[in-house]
């Protein structure tokens, strides 16, 4: 297997039930992984392009379910299923979604007193 151009990292951590914070596993990041590895497949793009990843918590789990993708260092949040298509277009042209990246301003505020 080749090393792909870019990295997509979906959260799945899921927190124990009673936790009040929030986890992108329990906000719908299975179907969002899934749905992320359809659409890089039926675009030609999962061999060489681009490979979808799980991943832990990203530490931004008031702004999930996340998306983290590299190396652009953009994180997507409020992910949804509908959202991925977008997501992988954007690969494809070279940049981001403007309107799902998390706020640089909120980060690190988010998570505060976990
Ligand atoms: S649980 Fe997904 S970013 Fe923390």
């Amino acid at each position: 297997m080749s090393k792909r151009e870019h990295y997509l990292f979906v959260c799945q951590n899921v927190r124990p039930d009673g936790n009040p914070r929030p986890s992108c596993g329990r906000g719908g990041s299975p179907e969002i992984y899934a749905a992320l590895k359809a659409e890089l497949l039926r675009r030609g793009l999962s061999k060489i392009v681009a490979r979808a990843c799980t991943s832990s918590c990203l530490d931004m789990c008031d702004d999930g379910p996340i998306i983290g993708v590299q190396p652009e260092n953009a994180f997507y949040g409020h992910m949804t299923v509908d959202r991925v298509p977008a997501v992988v277009q954007a690969l494809l042209d070279g940049n981001v979604v403007q309107e799902f990246l998390v706020q640089s301003a909120t980060l690190g505020e988010s998570n505060k007193d976990r």
